[in-house]
């Protein structure tokens, strides 16, 4: 593989696949009694998160740990950054500290790939801006075909602010690489400009979740909306919330996911949320074998 992660639209199919395989045998020795591996013994991972994170920033440092890396996690509000360090020299610095390799979350679009050309260190993409979050998408893709077997031909509802929405993003190159068919479900506010060719755009929920077998929630992110996109809460939780009576439209059988953190009662409700068919903290667990795949994978570890 390549020695950074810096988004799923550059990746092959098999990269994918291969990232996909890894994790499931993480995933065993995640199962074990000790939930440790040598394969990062003596290198060292800075993890670098500019904006709030828990369970990104949480699954990539157990990651790391259970690799047996040696991890620092870089503080951006206690750090020079704070008196006007650009970030050249944050990442100048961290790289004089021997990291191998940097985990990086900005709220800019690029900076992971910015960055991935100015050090020697493997880059891995926590999430840029409104761009891309690729380990969400792997592991989104792993708890799939986990459930489901096979990813190939299964209808996705990716539902709510994907305009915003870096996972909608990342989850839309993989999964169509992965061989599904995807729909959009969302106000005509919320829905990005330009839409995937071969991507089917639902503006009526109850039209768009007709018999899917995997439905995926997306948080409204009001920290990333300048203006008002919707008039109220209450609406739309009314019109495009996931609520159990909309849940039945889809497969039997059908999942419901959500990258976390969630907003009960505004993009799903608590019924649904906490339902069998959620499968929200299973793809909490899957993080952290799919983000060892990838370290695993990417940089010099495995040579
Ligand atoms: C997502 C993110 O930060 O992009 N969350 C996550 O990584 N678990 C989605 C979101 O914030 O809505």
């Amino acid at each position: 593989m390549k020695k950074d992660l810096v988004s799923i639209k550059s990746l092959a199919v098999d990269e994918l696949e291969l990232i996909l395989n890894t994790a499931f045998s993480f995933k065993d020795v995640l199962k074990r009694d000790i939930k440790k591996v040598p394969t990062l013994r003596g290198k060292t991972v800075v993890n670098l998160f500019f904006e709030p994170s828990t369970r990104t920033r949480t699954s990539f440092e157990l990651a790391e740990k259970r690799l047996s890396a040696d991890v620092y996690n870089f503080s951006v509000p206690t750090s020079s950054v704070v008196k006007g360090e650009s970030l050249y020299d944050t990442i100048k610095t961290i790289q004089a500290y021997g990291a191998d390799y940097i985990v990086i979350r900005h709220f800019c679009s690029g900076v992971p790939f910015l960055l991935s050309g100015m050090v020697s260190a493997s880059v891995i993409n926590a999430g840029d801006g409104t761009n891309e979050h690729p380990t969400q998408a792997l592991l989104d893709a792993f708890t799939i075909k986990e459930k489901k077997g096979e990813i190939k031909g299964l209808n996705i509802a990716i539902v709510g602010d994907i305009r915003h929405s870096r996972v909608a993003r990342s989850n839309t190159y993989s999964l169509i690489k992965l061989g599904a068919n995807i729909r959009y479900i969302a106000p005509a506010t919320l829905m990005p400009c330009c839409v995937p060719e071969g991507v089917k755009v639902f503006y009526d929920i109850n039209e768009g979740l007709r018999g899917v077998d995997v439905i995926m929630a997306l948080r409204v992110q009001k920290e990333r909306m300048d203006k008002a996109f919707f008039p109220s809460e209450r609406e739309y939780f009314k019109l495009y919330g996931i609520t159990a009576e909309r849940v039945n439209l889809a497969d039997s059988n059908v999942i419901i996911m959500h990258p976390g953190p969630m907003n009960r009662g505004i993009e799903i409700s608590s019924e649904v949320a906490d339902s069998t068919k959620a499968v929200i903290l299973e793809q909490v667990t899957n993080g952290i074998a799919v983000r060892m795949a990838v370290l695993y994978l990417i940089g010099d570890s495995n040579e």
